[in-house]
């Protein structure tokens, strides 16, 4: 490494100090949770590699969960975490299966933290981070007692919100970060952007797209062949057709479930006009509609009917590539856009 880029990985290792700090790992950097993606493979190259991974439970079981934590801590000695949805059925199991192998970060996705479950992981001894998708909640959060907080934009892959990372983070981190660590995701591909958000007061950031090619990662050959050959423009929010059927919207590559999602959409609205199907089962159907669909696709490698959760930073993701050289790339254009920035 030059002397100028070592000038540069100074700065970026003291604007990651604090978050390195929480998370315990060399860099401030999460692989953000992803359902079937995100199991011990990926989480532990991710932390093997200095990074921080994330397992997702997402529907596991607490039978499934609690293997997939042995199995993670038999493939790295690194800190690692494990990212629950909060309308899980078994939560506060989840969070006793958590407890029993002394996880040290709890995330909580999927909506605001249920009653008692901040308080349930904090007994543990674990630290709890939450998703805050606007300022007024990420105060509300922090007054609850979380420790550390993601602002995710709606660039990201995967279930999003409706306003974008940059406005997110101008909004939060100014009133927020001196509080408690705060980790900016959503659309984030390169290390440019990293040393950004940085400079804005992020402790870290969270990523997922970039990482799901890493070739540790166990998303099926077509699953990444459909990553590689994507552009941002790709990778498109889902759309409600009808205001009576609610879509929680999801960004993936378009295919040709996105078509058929659409065609669904108008069906069950016009059997809803014509009392074919009462209002709750019409509902049901749109929310089935995806059910399985991104194992299908992550697993199975059906491409064409399952779904390609995928952020828009997905144009940036150019080949398979272990992960460890994917998290080198980032941290140095890190440190290049720190020691350009100062001169
Ligand atoms: C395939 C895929 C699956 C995901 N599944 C989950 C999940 O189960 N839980 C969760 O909290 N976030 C999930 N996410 C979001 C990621 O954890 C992460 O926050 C997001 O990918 C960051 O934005 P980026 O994709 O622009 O890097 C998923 C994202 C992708 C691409």
């Amino acid at each position: 490494m030059s002397d100028t880029a070592s000038v540069g990985a100074q700065r970026l290792s003291r604007r990651m100090a604090r978050g390195c700090e929480f998370l315990g790992s060399e860099v401030a950097v999460m692989c953000g949770a992803m359902s079937w993606v995100s199991e011990r493979n990926l989480v532990a190259a991710m932390s093997n590699a200095g990074g921080f991974g994330l397992i997702a439970c997402g529907a596991m079981t607490p039978e499934l969960l609690d293997a997939e934590i042995a199995g993670t801590r038999a493939l790295t000695d690194r800190p690692f975490g494990v990212n629950l949805i909060t309308m899980h059925p078994q939560l506060f199991d989840l969070i006793a299966v958590c407890a029993r192998h002394q996880v040290t970060h709890v995330v909580l996705a999927g909506g605001l933290p249920p009653k008692g479950s901040l308080e349930a992981i904090k007994e543990t001894g674990a630290k709890v981070v939450c998703f805050a998708p606007a300022l007024s909640l990420a105060k509300k959060l922090i007054r609850s007692g979380v420790d550390a907080l993601v602002v995710e934009g709606m660039e990201a892959g995967g279930h999003i919100g409706p306003v974008s990372t940059s406005v997110l983070a101008q909004e939060i981190l100014p009133e927020v970060a001196e509080q408690v660590p705060v980790f900016v995701a959503g659309g984030i591909g390169r290390g440019e952007a990293i040393a950004g958000y940085l400079d804005m007061g992020a402790a870290g950031v969270q990523l997922g797209t970039r990482f799901v090619c890493a070739s540790e990662s166990i998303a099926h050959a077509n699953f990444k062949k459909a990553f590689i050959r994507a552009s941002a423009r790709d990778a498109v929010a889902s759309v409600q057709i009808d205001p009576r059927l609610p879509v929680i919207p999801v960004r993936a590559l378009k295919n040709a479930s996105t078509e058929l999602f659409t065609a669904k959409q108008r069906e069950v609205a016009q059997a809803l006009d014509e009392g074919r199907v009462a209002m709750a089962e019409a509902q049901l159907q749109i929310e089935h509609y995806w059910a399985g669909a991104l194992r299908r696709a992550v697993i199975d490698g059906d491409v064409d009917n399952g779904s390609l959760m995928a952020g828009q930073s997905v144009g940036m993701v150019t080949k398979e590539e272990p992960l460890a050289d994917i998290l080198a790339a980032l941290m140095a254009e890190a440190a290049h856009a720190l020691e350009a920035r100062a001169s």
